[in-house]
């Protein structure tokens, strides 16, 4: 029955969880808004922010799990590992959770266990009540990463496509930037494309051999479709125009989904990732599982974004299969250090 603490700190996000026996008790998010104002992640202030809100999330997310016990000294003596994302994200934000973590562990004499950030979108999906078997897919889809991963176990995960330039958020934020919205754009984009047409305006789908993806050419094609056009055309137009870019990326996902389906005849697809948190993707996707006769997980949608329960859950499965870290182990940013390999 082991008790795990889990930090994530590898964005903007500062998030922590209590998991008992593979159960998350809690999970607390802290969003950083000050980002908003910069279009876009600023990396010196995302570690700031963390090291502001470290101690209250960790705080609330032990209060919220053991109510009965009343000191954060009985609270953390419960404790039998801790674990914290390792890799990949902003150097800064990432110290800031390992650093904190690696104390903790110190102090109070616990293992600790550092966790591929990846890996644990993927095994978000390992945490609802609905949860896939082994062998299933995973689109995970986020600011930072697209990827297709055949899991086979939790711990053996193989990532078979991969986006060759920029992944599906940045899709989102960049296009969303081009019609003046502000960061993160992706929401902002799902929530106007409700009200738009998806097929009022084309723009282009790369064609990419295998099971990659391509996204900076829709970038591109949405940049020279806007410099055609009158000013005011945004305004009167933003909902279709966010509905035929929605409809544009949800394609150039849902035709890898199909094809790396027909190449491993794994028929369960799990989302992950912020961009898994997007009504056009989910809806597509279910639509797509009861025409082809897939089976779709969803996860809930405070773990499709970042979020410390899928680091928890991924540290549970680490916990059992005896992988800890020792006290010199520091984190990486590095999105190419595969989860095939790690
Ligand atoms: O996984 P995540 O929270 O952070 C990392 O990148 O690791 O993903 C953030 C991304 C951003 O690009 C954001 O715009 C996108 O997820 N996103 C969405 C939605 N919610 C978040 N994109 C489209 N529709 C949404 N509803
Ligand atoms: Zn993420």
């Amino acid at each position: 029955m082991p008790t795990i603490l889990a930090i994530e700190s590898s964005c903007d996000e500062t998030s922590a969880a209590v998991c008992v026996d593979g159960k998350i008790l809690s999970n607390f998010i802290a969003n950083q808004t000050v980002h908003e104002q910069y279009g876009g992640v600023v990396p010196e202030l995302a570690s700031r922010a963390h090291m502001q809100n470290i101690v209250p999330v960790i705080d609330a997310a032990l209060t919220q799990a053991f109510p009965q016990l009343l000191t954060p000294h009985s609270r953390l003596q419960t404790l039998d590992a801790i674990a914290f994302t390792q890799a990949p994200g902003l150097i800064g934000s990432l110290l800031v959770g390992t650093q904190f973590a690696k104390s903790l562990a110190l102090a109070l004499n616990k293992p600790l266990i550092a966790v591929h950030h990846m890996q644990a979108h993927v095994l978000a999906n390992l945490i609802g009540e609905e949860r896939p078997d082994f062998p299933f897919l995973c689109l995970t889809v986020s600011g930072g990463h697209t990827q297709i991963v055949l899991a086979r176990s939790p711990l053996d995960l193989e990532v078979i496509g991969e986006t060759i330039d920029d992944a599906a958020g940045e899709a989102f934020d960049k296009s969303a930037k081009l019609l003046g919205l502000p960061y993160p754009g992706g929401p902002l984009i799902d929530k106007y494309a409700k009200e738009g047409d998806p097929l009022k305006f084309k723009f282009a789908e790369p064609q990419i051999p295998e099971l990659n993806f391509s996204f900076s050419g829709l970038k591109t094609s949405v940049l020279y479709f806007l410099q055609k056009q009158e000013p005011g055309f945004i305004e009167q137009h933003l909902a279709d125009l966010c509905a035929s870019i929605q409809y544009t990326i949800i394609n150039i996902l849902l035709k890898k989904v199909k094809k790396a389906i027909q190449q491993t005849g794994v028929r369960r697809i799990c989302i992950a990732g912020g961009v898994s948190a997007n009504s056009g993707l989910r809806k597509t996707l279910q639509e797509a599982g009861t025409k082809h006769g897939w089976k779709t997980y969803i996860p809930p949608f405070e773990y499709c974004t970042d979020n410390a329960a899928m680091i928890a859950i991924t540290a549970y499965y680490k916990y059992l299969a005896n992988e800890f870290s020792t006290l010199d182990v520091g984190p990486s940013a590095r999105a190419e250090w595969s989860i095939s390999n790690y």
